[in-house]
């Protein structure tokens, strides 16, 4: 089966062609475009200009992703009848931008084989989720090719458990339920248990901040540029490096380790730092250093502490971690060793399948496929989409 994945929900636009059967899944083709640079100087992102970001490279990702898996075949003959013409326009009426260069692209090329499309469809930046789901039902409608709305936070656990066996191949492998995943990223802190396949019940959440949007809001406090998550943990490693054996001169909280539940709360660690720096007559590289470590060890202290926990409650076989806050080396680090301890399984996606992609989103399609869900036409984006 050939499924196209497409992921808008936030500051990525991604494509994603993946041919899978049984266990065994293939990357044809996969395209991303990062609008990190573009947001960066404003500190985070803006959701209407992700939106139009997202419009404006919808078409040549999708051509350039075609064209990397050889399915993309040229032919000046191709008509789009006035109907579906007229149907598109519809489709795409709010998306600024998307529906004279999707007409151009299929003017020129003949119906590629696909058979079915993923789309996120939340949760996420919802002017930005939008995007993806009007190009995807525009596809479907010039296509006649199926779509089935996708969960972001399930294509970040899906992706977990592959494993790599060529250079583009995959197989997935077993998850001993019950599971614990742990999803980490800029909108999420979650602990969700999943006691079979695609049966989740989410049993820990943050209250406030999400632990990515904790390290992105520290970094901006400490000077560094948007994302914080990679330049705190750069930082963090470095002075790990060179004082392994310092005392933290600013000591921080470790919100919630003793609360005897699963949720967390990351607004408070946030304002502990900027209260640190605002005592700071001038903030230093190592004065920077020494507070990305101990907000770093900090937050990691405390998931790490959560998620044996829940483990230990449910009885847990594998922990499975996902989102963009696992692409972090420590945390890697931490509960590989949790694990170990435990005598339980841990999958983690490779590091390019952490942060936000298509692939994920490919694969969440075409396992619901195969565990019978249908493909939808009404669906609309819904940025607090639940698991
Ligand atoms: O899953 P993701 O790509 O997007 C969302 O769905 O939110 O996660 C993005 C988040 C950002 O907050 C970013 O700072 C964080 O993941 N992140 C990291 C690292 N790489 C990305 N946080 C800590 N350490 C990293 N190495
Ligand atoms: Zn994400």
């Amino acid at each position: 089966m050939i499924i196209l994945g497409i992921e808008t929900s936030c500051d990525e636009t991604a494509i994603c062609l993946i041919e899978a059967k049984d266990n065994s899944v293939k990357i044809l083709g996969n395209q991303l475009y990062s609008q990190v640079a573009l947001h960066a100087q404003y500190g985070g992102v803006f959701p209407m200009m992700a939106k139009r970001e997202h419009g404006k490279n919808l078409t040549p990702l999708l051509e350039k992703c075609l064209e990397e898996a050889n399915v993309l075949k040229q032919n000046k003959k191709t008509n789009v009848s006035k109907e579906k013409n007229t149907k598109l326009k519809q489709i795409l009426i709010r998306e600024e931008g998307l529906f004279e260069p999707l007409i151009e692209l299929a003017k020129k090329i003949e119906k590629p084989k696909i058979d079915a499309i993923a789309v996120t469809n939340g949760p996420g930046l919802e002017p930005a989720l939008w995007v993806g789901v009007s190009f995807a039902k525009a596809l479907s409608a010039l296509w006649d090719i199926p779509v089935i709305p996708t969960n972001h936070m399930e294509g970040h656990i899906m992706v977990a458990p592959l494993k790599k066996t060529s250079d583009k191949e995959y197989e997935m492998t077993d998850i001993q339920f019950p599971a614990i995943a742990l999803l980490i990223s800029g909108g999420h802190t979650q602990l969700v248990l999943i006691k079979d396949n695609l049966n989740y019940e989410i049993v820990g959440n943050t209250k406030d901040d999400a632990i990515g949007e904790a390290f992105d809001k520290v970094a901006r406090i400490l000077g560094l540029p948007y994302p914080g998550g990679p330049q705190i943990s750069k930082l963090a490693e470095k002075e790990r490096i060179e004082f392994p054996n310092k005392i933290p001169p600013f000591p921080l909280p470790r919100p919630m380790i003793h609360s005897h539940d699963l949720n967390f709360s990351f607004s408070g660690i946030k304002t502990a730092v900027l209260y640190t720096v605002q005592k700071i007559d001038k903030l230093t590289d190592t004065m920077k250093q020494e507070i990305a470590r101990e907000f770093e060890d900090a937050v990691v202290e405390v998931i790490v502490k959560k998620t044996k926990e829940a483990v230990e409650q449910y009885g847990a076989q594998t922990i499975i971690m996902g989102g963009g806050v696992s692409a972090n080396k420590k945390i890697r680090n931490d509960f590989t060793k949790l694990a170990e301890d435990l005598n339980i399984k841990f999958l983690v996606p490779e590091i390019s399948a952490s942060t936000d992609n298509a692939f994920m989103i490919a694969l969440a399609g075409y396992i619901n496929i195969k565990a019978g869900k249908k493909p939808e036409t009404e669906f609309k984006a819904k940025g607090n989409l639940s698991l």
